[in-house]
């Protein structure tokens, strides 16, 4: 089946999508978005993590054709312009990716705790990112980023 949907607010299609695919692998194989990472495939990890209409989705738990006539953002979008958005920055700049896996979930989640809380405590922030998970950085690195990327914000 064709799906056409709105990605990073550029409409996009996608031809022969079958019934059971993922909108993870429609966006990596079909759409050429290999930002969203595919760990798990389980919904357990976090690293495929988009927003579906503005709400977080793990896309390896989201059907492609769910994704009909809705608007999908990834970690592409996440951009500024041809620059690092500040979430990004933040992560580089703290240290707080190893090899990078899970670091486009931690990206997505990251931005939606600071959209509906500007100012997260850290208990805030553990939870908001308990879905996501690391095997390298320890997360300290990422809790410091996030707390930067607070910061940087409320500049
Ligand atoms: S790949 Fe989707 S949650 Fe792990
Ligand atoms: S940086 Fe490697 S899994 Fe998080």
């Amino acid at each position: 089946m064709r799906i056409e949907l709105t990605v990073n607010g550029t409409r996009r299609e996608a031809d022969d999508v079958w019934e059971g695919e993922s909108l993870l692998y429609a966006l990596r194989e079909r759409l050429g978005l290999p930002g969203s990472k595919n760990a798990c495939e389980q919904g357990e990890c976090g690293s495929c993590t988009v927003y579906l209409d503005g709400v977080p989705v793990c896309s390896c738990l989201v059907a492609a054709g769910q994704a009909q006539g809705r608007e999908v953002t990834t970690v592409e979008g996440l951009r500024d312009g041809d620059e690092l958005g500040p979430v990004q920055r933040a992560f580089v700049e703290k240290g707080a990716v190893q090899c990078g896996f899970c670091t486009p979930g931690f990206l997505m989640s990251t931005k939606d705790l600071l959209d509906r809380n500007p100012t997260p405590s850290d208990p805030e922030i553990r939870e908001a990112l308990a879905g996501n998970l690391c095997r390298c950085t320890g997360y300290e690195k990422i809790l410091d980023a996030v707390r930067a990327a607070a910061a940087e914000r409320a500049r």
